[in-house]
């Protein structure tokens, strides 16, 4: 293993996320949320919104979005970047499914890509 290899930490199986919902891992860093999309994809954010830290695990997963239940700012879950005209960004974390299986690295990155499903369940 390299420095720049994530190290995956087993979640959950991609079902006990339901579908446009969410998960919480609670974390000592601070909480990140889990969110499931309608065609299947798992995104990894801060539970934290960018504009005044409500809570995106409590709002509506919407494609590869989620409105935040505090003042309705949209996130795009791909990047954690608030859409214009709002600005600001949440941590994203990789994502991995493997067999149905969820795997997180706690590495925060920008890169924009969805969790990637490498067998199916
Ligand atoms: S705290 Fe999320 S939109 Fe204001």
């Amino acid at each position: 293993m390299t420095l720049s290899e994530p190290t995956w930490l087993h979640v959950c199986d991609v079902n006990a996320i339901p579908r446009l919902g969410t998960r919480v891992l609670c974390h000592p860093s601070g909480d990140i949320a889990l969110f499931r999309t309608e065609t299947d994809n798992v995104f990894a954010l801060r539970d934290k919104c960018p504009h005044k830290g409500g809570a995106l695990s409590q709002g509506i997963v919407h494609g590869e979005k989620v409105t935040c239940p505090l003042h309705a700012w949209n996130i795009d879950l791909t990047t954690g970047e608030a859409c214009a005209p709002d600005v600001g960004c949440a941590q994203r974390f990789p994502v991995r499914i493997d067999a149905g299986e969820v795997y997180l690295s706690l590495v925060e990155t920008t890169s924009a890509e969805p969790a990637e499903a490498t067998a199916a369940a």
